[in-house]
């Protein structure tokens, strides 16, 4: 499909069904078009005028002719002649291979540029091109660890081999210093396990799981259970943060559970799978009356605390792992499913809102103030962060399991298969990735790290050029660019992508993928072959480019890239939930029941 035609689609809101109305079958919406005018008269003179007036016709709507071009008589190839709506829920897209190929040129040259210069250090610099270690008690594997699903799936079998053989030769986490309890978990257990999983249960990355879980352990002895933000490796000790003493964020006491319940799983021993579901049920009990989750707790005493409640930073993956958490047992845990939905309609009440100038659906922040008289108001901040782009694909794929009316639904599932719930989240889930697309309108293509919706009030309207839509907060020409104008190579935007794809076989999701995929090649790559970095402001082109390579452009950005051109049958959704780090675990029928409910 053309350039242009991605375009078009991204500036309307997206071709998906309205809540509670029926979105028109592919073939009956190109017959219907056709027979109106036709219908009523018998004689061979009326032809002319009735081909007039569907010439006409399509001359004043000439994107439902290219439509019916392209999907009724099986015009596109990606389709294989077959209307997508017609297919099974487990339709077989095929791969894009050029595409898919070429983002694993970028994959394994940017891991080959880290293993040269920095094998087996957590971190990589690609253009001082070396690495540094997350303390100075020594690595941990985070980049290796965090890499080695990415290298067993796109099939790079010496690189794997190297990376295994390092994590049996050096891999070791008796480290005396202070990590992060989040981190560690969704990237280094995470991997492991992902590893394990994909390799059909290699003994060696179980073992070193199991070590690495048993350390992290001691976060979960706290008064209320919920886990420390912090422990030492080697001392197997929580602590509090420097930062914020006594408090941990949502995100990080309730993203820890699809790895600790799969640890369980597979070694029987059921210590990780109750430690993390206490942190559920803590939650669950901290409930505030409006269903949302502020994103910071008190961790002895396990209540919320008075702070922002957002789906950006510290409240993302929260919201994230409930529904993933339904899905990774098979949908047999109904208060997972329960606190998601209740989670979606409190977003639904207060967070979710429309641009002024495109009607674009974003998410809103609420930020507590007080007031003279010590009272706290709620401040509704238009603030999305780019992390919150996971969200659009994160409802999508709900909507096809809480929100669904049959076992299965079709690609893409049909309003009748759906639940009201489930077609409004599917709705605002699809919007809300065009909004995605949309901040990647910038110099560069990339999106930025925190990006500001235009509301009434703002007084930017006097402006000359006043954005439409949305901006960067403190973006002055000439000046050092705010922190929100960079792209640190995330993988959010990317990840809605691939699971739109899958759920939708829109080849608009591929078109809006390579083309990020293309602005990555274009503005992030080193010269001299060290790897991809960090741009600092998204609206500089050619774009300043800083020293830092994350994990997370190797173990998500690129693999949901790699996925969202590889056919379906590679790690199908039915079968694979993926962890917050984008490690595939497997869905399992749970050998353990506590009767959480
Ligand atoms: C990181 O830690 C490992 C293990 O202790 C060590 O071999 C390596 O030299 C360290 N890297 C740097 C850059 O300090
Ligand atoms: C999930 O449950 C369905 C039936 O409810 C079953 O057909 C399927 O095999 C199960 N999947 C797994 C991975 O256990």
């Amino acid at each position: 499909m053309t350039e242009s035609r991605a375009g078009r689609k991204l500036k309307k809101t997206p071709p998906k069904f309205a809540v509670g109305e029926q979105k028109p079958n592919k073939k009956e919406n190109g017959s219907t078009t056709i027979d109106a005018p036709s219908s009523s008269f018998s004689t061979t003179l009326i032809w002319l005028p009735v081909l007039l007036a569907v010439g006409v016709y399509f001359y004043l709507n000439p994107a439902i002719l290219i439509q019916i071009l392209d999907e009724y008589i099986g015009f596109s190839e990606h389709y294989d002649g077959a209307p997508v709506a017609l297919q099974p829920a487990h339709a077989y897209l095929s791969a894009d291979v050029a595409k898919r190929d070429a983002v694993v040129k970028t994959f394994r040259d940017s891991w080959l540029a880290y293993e040269r210069n920095a094998m087996g250090d957590d971190e990589y610099h690609p253009i001082s091109q070396q690495g540094s270690n997350l303390t100075k008690a020594g690595g941990i594997g985070y980049m290796v660890v965090d890499v080695l699903d990415s290298l067993q799936i796109m099939g790079l079998q010496n690189e794997y081999s190297r990376a295994r053989k390092w994590v049996e030769k050096d891999l070791s986490f008796d480290r005396d210093d202070e990590f992060s309890t989040f981190e560690t978990t969704i990237r280094v257990l995470g991997g492991l396990l992902s590893a394990y999983h994909l390799s059909d249960g290699d003994a060696l990355y179980l073992e070193k799981a199991v070590d690495l879980a048993d350390r992290i352990m001691p976060v979960f002895d706290t008064p209320s259970g919920l886990p420390l933000p912090v422990i030492n490796l080697a001392r197997r000790r929580g602590h509090h943060t420097k930062d914020f003493p006594g408090l941990t964020s949502i995100a990080e006491v309730a993203t820890l559970q699809l790895e600790f319940r799969y640890l369980s799983q597979v070694t029987g021993n059921d210590d990780y799978w109750r430690a993390a579901e206490r942190v559920m049920d803590v939650v669950k009990k901290a409930r505030l009356p409006h269903g949302l989750a502020s994103i910071f707790m008190n961790i002895d005493e396990g209540q919320y605390i008075t702070s922002a409640i957002r789906l950006g930073a510290r409240g993302d993956s929260y919201y994230e792992y409930l529904l993933k958490q339904y899905i990774q047992t098979n949908g047999s845990e109904q208060v997972y499913r329960d606190m998601y939905d209740d989670s979606i309609d409190a977003v639904h009440n207060y967070l979710i809102q429309k641009s002024m100038g495109h009607k674009m659906i974003y998410t809103s922040e609420l930020v507590p103030e007080k007031d003279a008289n010590d009272e706290i108001s709620w401040r509704l901040t238009p603030r999305q962060d780019h992390l919150v782009c996971f969200f659009g694909g994160s409802l999508m794929l709900g909507a096809t399991r809480t929100g669904s009316l049959s076992q299965s639904v079709s690609v893409p599932p049909r309003p009748d298969e759906l639940s009201e719930k489930g077609k409004r989240d599917w709705k605002t889930g699809s919007e809300l990735i065009n909004t995605c697309m949309h901040t990647h309108d910038t110099a560069t293509g990339l999106s930025p790290e925190t990006v500001y919706f235009r509301v009434a009030s703002d007084g930017m309207d006097a402006l000359p050029n006043a954005p439409p839509d949305w901006y960067i907060k403190g973006a002055a020409v000439g000046e050092f660019p705010p922190y929100d104008a960079r792209y640190m190579l995330r993988p959010e935007t990317v990840e809605s992508l691939f699971i739109a794809w899958r759920l939708t076989g829109d080849q608009l999701y591929r078109d809006h993928g390579w083309k990020i995929f293309q602005s990555i090649e274009k503005h992030c790559k080193v010269e001299g072959g060290g790897g991809y970095a960090t741009i600092i402001n998204v609206d500089e082109n050619p774009a300043r480019q800083e020293d830092k390579m994350e994990t997370f452009f190797l173990s998500e950005t690129l693999k949901y890239l790699y996925l969202l051109f590889d056919d379906a049958g590679t790690l199908s959704l039915d079968k694979h939930v993926f962890n917050t780090e984008a490690h595939p675990l497997p869905v399992f029928d749970p050998s353990i029941r506590t009767g959480f409910a």
